[in-house]
């Protein structure tokens, strides 16, 4: 074994450097490199085919198994081994539950509702399949027990331990032979064969390296929690996400209660999911209609205000637009977006002055989703474009509409994707009419019932469907 060799690492993005450095070469941050003593054997690997040793750590770097390439047909694609959590939501953003040896990243602010999830996910697995390892390096095992009480996830198989050190929490594994280890957070997690602290980006990957090892070795499925700092002081989770096999990502702010959680990365599933939770008194909750929930407080009749059916993944949701179109006292017209793109908002604002004729260049105009959602997809235009003219003329949207659709820089109305769901989702939800893309019409297999469905080549005759029947 060589002696200790020091290599400066840079604590936003890992980038390794010998010397020490001001500016990141990789990803330009300033002063974030830190020097990190590692011994030369230190297994930085994950599971070679024979490095098998168990817990010991200096052995297991041992020389793998060369291997030989197979044709991929003979590949054995059969079904992975998933653990079901139980808690559908969850279970859906995971492409039908977790895979067996699978390691999971939860990133988020912090408050967003990462120990809670995980603590409902760890009740519902101890009941459901076998005992649960709750690792939490943040809290007390009291406070945890406290936080289980109110949210009834008291359960005699779910475990919690309250350790930072990893090699401790490695053997704890080996011993529980957990159905699902969850660490709470992987920034508070210790590997004691590296000199520097908690969170650091050399610590981060190698508790990761470990706890992944141990997940492979024992098919147990390992969520670690990973926080996400503004300032990034903290090993982001940035680093990880090439590691680990999924990565999901707590989405929706405090002030609102509902939360979106997506999966941006998925080796087995897609990342088209997303599953919508609630947060209440008892913790988190599953959305299941999420349409409902998001326009239970629209005013009805009001000028300003359109419903647009968006897409999150391959789920429709209907969300309120409203948009605040005053007389600007300054000269300088004010511009502001909550939950919609501020530059496709403006390109929309100047589509409607000059290919519809709409004098709003003077005006301040506010666009804002109401329930803090953020949409981030053309098809939300339209929605946007009519707001923006409803509150501008002072007339409601005739009831019962629902509208989506790109708009162009031609003032055309262009195609959107899904707009059988879209329109569907309108249907369920009891409106009658539906404002999309002429382009859209001719690929809608299913007609439904009971819903007009009108379609409009350009922005001008969209709102012309739009308003059509009310009094200015
Ligand atoms: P938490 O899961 O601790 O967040 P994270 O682990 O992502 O930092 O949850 C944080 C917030 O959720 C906390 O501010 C309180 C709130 N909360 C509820 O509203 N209801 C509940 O039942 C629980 C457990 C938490
Ligand atoms: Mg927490």
């Amino acid at each position: 074994m060589k002696g200790p060799r020091g290599v400066f690492v840079c604590q936003e993005c890992g980038y390794e450097s010998a010397k020490w450095m001001g500016k990141c070469p990789a990803c330009a941050s300033w002063n974030r490199f830190v020097e990190e003593v590692r011994q030369e054997a230190a297994p930085v690997r994950v599971a070679g085919r024979r490095g098998a040793s168990g817990r010991g750590l200096a052995g297991a770097a041992g020389p793998a198994l060369a291997s030989a390439p197979i044709p991929v047909g003979e590949v054995i694609s059969g079904h992975e081994e998933r653990l079901i959590t139980g808690i559908g939501e969850f279970d859906r953003v995971l492409g039908g539950g977790i895979v067996a040896g699978s390691v999971a990243l939860i990133g988020g602010d912090p408050g967003i509702g990462k120990s809670t999830i995980l603590l409902q996910v760890s009740a519902s697995v101890a009941r459901r399949t076998g005992p649960v390892l709750y690792v939490t390096g943040e809290e007390s095992a009291r406070q945890v027990g406290l936080r289980a009480a109110r949210l009834d996830a008291k359960c005699e198989r779910l475990l919690v331990l309250c350790e930072t050190d990893v090699i401790s929490i490695v053997e704890q594994i080996h011993a529980v032979r957990p159905a699902l280890v969850v660490i709470d957070s992987i920034q508070t997690m210790d590997y004691a064969g590296l000199e520097s602290s908690p969170g650091s980006v050399g610590q981060v990957r190698e508790c990761t390296a470990l706890l992944m090892r141990a997940a492979k070795e024992r098919g147990v499925p390992v969520f670690l929690v990973g926080h996400v700092t503004k300032s990034g002081a903290i090993a982001g989770p940035k680093v990880l996400e090439h590691i680990v096999d999924t990565v999901l990502y707590f989405e929706g702010e405090s002030v609102h209660a509902h939360r979106i959680i997506r999966a941006v990365k998925n080796r087995y599933g897609s990342t088209n999911e997303v599953g919508i939770f609630a947060m209440t008194d008892a913790g988190l909750e599953q959305v299941e209609n999420p349409s409902e929930m998001l326009l239970s407080e629209r005013p009805g009749g009001a000028a300003g205000s359109v419903v647009v059916a968006s897409l999150e993944g391959t789920r429709p949701l209907l969300v309120e637009v409203q948009s605040l179109v005053a007389r600007s006292v300054t000269g300088t017209p004010r511009r502001t977006t909550t939950g919609v793109d501020y530059n496709r908002t403006a390109i929309i604002i100047a589509v409607l002055e000059r290919r519809a004729g709409f004098a709003i260049g003077m005006e301040d105009i506010y666009v804002n989703v109401a329930g803090g959602v953020a949409l981030n997809e053309p098809a939300v235009d339209l929605g946007i474009a009519a707001a923006v003219v409803s509150s501008f003329r002072g007339v409601p949207t005739s009831g019962g509409t629902v509208v989506f659709g790109e708009v162009g820089l031609a003032g055309e109305l262009r195609a959107v994707n899904h707009a059988d769901l879209r329109v569907a989702e309108a249907q369920r939800l009891g409106f009658s009419r539906c404002v999309v893309p002429r382009h859209n019409l001719k690929n809608m297999n299913r007609k439904p019932q009971g819903v007009e469905i009108i379609g409009a080549a350009s922005v001008r005759e969209a709102l012309d469907a739009v308003f059509a029947g009310v009094k200015a």
